[in-house]
C-alpha cells in the first residue's frame, strides 16, 4: 500500500523515500480565521510533492510558514540535509528567520504573483539572487569586496551559475533585456532559474504553470523533472493546473479549508471520494477523466474550472 488518507501515517513518505522534510501540526491562525489548521505531511528527497485544494485551501501559507514569511502559530517543520559524510544536518524552520531559511537551510521560492526586479536586466535578477553567498565570500568587509581572491573565486562562480540556468530555461539570449519586458511564461522560467542559482536543497513553487498555455506547460514540466533528477533536489509544488500535478508528482497532499484531506500517490488522490468532494460538491459525479484534455488558460485568481480538478 503505497498511499495513506488523512488521518494515519501521515508523515511517511508514500514512494518510502527518505524525508526532507516534515511539517507536522502545522497551525496558522490570522486573528480569528484558522488559515492552515493542524497539516501534517512529509516531503521527500529527490521527490516532487504537490500540493494542491480549492482557492484560499492554505497552501501559500504552507509556503509562507515555510519560507520564514510568516511564524507558525504552532507545529514543527523539519528539513533534513542528506550529506555523504552521513551528517545529515537538520534545521527546525520554525525557529529561523528568512535569510537563515534561504541561506543556511537552504530553501528556495517562487511566487504566486511573480516577484523579478523588473527593471533589472535578467542577468541581473541571477546575480542579485546570489548576493549573500558573494557576501559572505568578501568575508563582509569592504577589502574583502575589492581585493581578495576568494571573492573574485565567488563571483566568477555566481556569473557561471547564472550563465548554466540561463540556458537550461532558454532565456541566454535574453540575457541583457529587462526581465519586465519578457513574456509571462519566461518571467515564471526566470523565477525559477533564480531560484535555482541559490543551491537549494528544496524549492518551492507557487503555481508556475498560471497563465502558461498547455506547449508552456509541458515543457515546464520537462524542466520540473529534469532538475529534480539531474540536481537531486525535493521540489514542492503548489499547482492547479492538473496536466501538471497529475504527470509529475511523486505524491500530492491535498488541502481545504486548512485541513489535509487526502495524501498519497497521484493515483490515490485522483480517486480519493474526499478530494473529488471538495473540487465537485457532494452531487456532481460525473467528473472522473477531466485533467487531460482541454485545458484552457488559467491566471492565479482564477476559480476552480474544469480542467484544475484531479
Ligand atoms: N496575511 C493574511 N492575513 C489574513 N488572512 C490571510 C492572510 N494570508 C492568507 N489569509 C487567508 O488564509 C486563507 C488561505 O489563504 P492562502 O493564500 O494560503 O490560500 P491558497 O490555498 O494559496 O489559495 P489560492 O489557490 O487562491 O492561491 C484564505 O482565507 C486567506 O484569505
Ligand atoms: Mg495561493
Amino acid at each position: 500500500m503505497n498511499a495513506q488518507s488523512a488521518d494515519n501515517d501521515a508523515l511517511a513518505v508514500p514512494s518510502g523515500a527518505r524525508a526532507l522534510l516534515t511539517v507536522e501540526h502545522l497551525t496558522m491562525r490570522f486573528g480569528g480565521l484558522l488559515a492552515v489548521d493542524d497539516i501534517s505531511f512529509a516531503a521527500g528527497d529527490a521527490e516532487i510533492t504537490a500540493i494542491i485544494g480549492p482557492n484560499g485551501a492554505g497552501k501559500t501559507t504552507v509556503f509562507n510558514c515555510l519560507t520564514g514569511f510568516y511564524k507558525p502559530s504552532e507545529g514543527r517543520l523539519s528539513l533534513r540535509h542528506d550529506s555523504e559524510s552521513g551528517q545529515q544536518p537538520l534545521f527546525y524552520l520554525e525557529r529561523m528567520d528568512d535569510y537563515r531559511i534561504a541561506d543556511a537551510a537552504r530553501v528556495a521560492r517562487t511566487f504566486q504573483n511573480i516577484r523579478l526586479f523588473p527593471t533589472m536586466s535578467v542577468l541581473e535578477n541571477l546575480m542579485v539572487a546570489q548576493h549573500h553567498a558573494l557576501l559572505r565570500a568578501s568575508g563582509f568587509t569592504l577589502l574583502g569586496l575589492f581585493g581578495s581572491r576568494r571573492y573574485r573565486r565567488a563571483e566568477k562562480d555566481a556569473i557561471e551559475r547564472a550563465r548554466y540556468w540561463l540556458d537550461r530555461v532558454q532565456l541566454t539570449e535574453q540575457a541583457n533585456i529587462s526581465a519586465g519586458s519578457l513574456p509571462y511564461g519566461a518571467q515564471r522560467r526566470l523565477e525559477i532559474a533564480r531560484a535555482m542559482c541559490t543551491e537549494p536543497v528544496l524549492l518551492c513553487l507557487d503555481e508556475p504553470a498560471a497563465g502558461l498555455n498547455p506547449r508552456e506547460s509541458a515543457e515546464l514540466n520537462q524542466l520540473l523533472l529534469r532538475i529534480k533528477e539531474e540536481q537531486e533536489i525535493g521540489i514542492l509544488l503548489i499547482e492547479h493546473d492538473m496536466s501538471v500535478v497529475m504527470e509529475i508528482s511523486d505524491h500530492i497532499a491535498v488541502l481545504d479549508y486548512g485541513r489535509k484531506i487526502s495524501d498519497g500517490t497521484a493515483e490515490f488522490v485522483r480517486n480519493d471520494p474526499a478530494v473529488i468532494r471538495a473540487y465537485l460538491g457532494e452531487e456532481d459525479e460525473e467528473q472522473e477523466e477531466k485533467g487531460e484534455q482541454g485545458r484552457e488558460q488559467e491566471r492565479p485568481e482564477q476559480e476552480q474550472s474544469e480542467s484544475n480538478r484531479p
